[in-house]
């Protein structure tokens, strides 16, 4: 899903008011309680195994910013330049964002791709639900009762000043626990 140009998750991700992608993302095992979290993401291509690599690898359960990217880089995780994240239609609501909130447009990435590159929007195609193209995530079961979560985010069109929402912190955007038969990955304006 984080592939996916529709989703705000990975490629697709919403734009942060100064035109930057800022991405988030959590994982929690239910079986022990371990879970992974990480904020602020710009150069790692799946955020959610940054995550599960900050669960399983590291002794930390939240990492952030261009550290969070470094301890990817090291665990082998794939790095893309930033503007790999960009879409057209993100870009294009991010403008829409800015004006109505009068604050200054930033200029289009240099790198940024063409406006017919994947992620943009066909001409005439109708308008996508937004609701349904927002944060992703997923909860799992297996046959043995075990379960897990993980959600994935670009967080909030035109975002300032580093605000992180729900999806990596554990207990608010993403949480899983055996004992008490629940696992959950929230979205919406966390
Ligand atoms: N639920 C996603 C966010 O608020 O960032």
């Amino acid at each position: 899903m984080e592939d996916e140009p529709l989703f705000n998750a990975g490629r697709g991700a919403v734009f942060t008011a100064e035109g930057r992608n800022e991405l988030d993302a959590a994982v929690m095992n239910g079986r022990d309680l371990t879970a992974g979290a990480v904020a602020g993401l710009t150069t790692t291509r799946h955020p959610i195994a940054a995550a599960r690599a900050v669960m399983e690898r590291s002794p930390h359960v939240m990492l952030i910013g261009p550290g969070a990217d470094a301890f990817a880089a090291s665990q082998n995780l794939e790095q893309v330049e930033p503007a790999w994240f960009f879409t057209q239609r993100r870009w294009d609501q991010l403008i829409r964002a800015l004006t109505e909130q009068g604050l200054p447009i930033p200029s289009r990435p240099a790198d940024a791709p063409s406006s017919d590159a994947p992620g943009a929007q066909a001409s005439g195609a109708p308008p996508l639900d937004e609701r349904k193209f927002g944060t992703v995530g997923a909860v799992a079961l297996d046959a043995q009762g075990r379960l897990a979560a993980g959600t994935s985010t670009g967080g909030m069109t035109a975002k300032r000043w580093g605000r992180v929402g729900d999806v990596p912190i554990i207990g608010a955007g993403t949480y899983a626990s055996n004992a008490d038969g629940c696992a959950v990955s929230a979205t919406g304006s966390g």
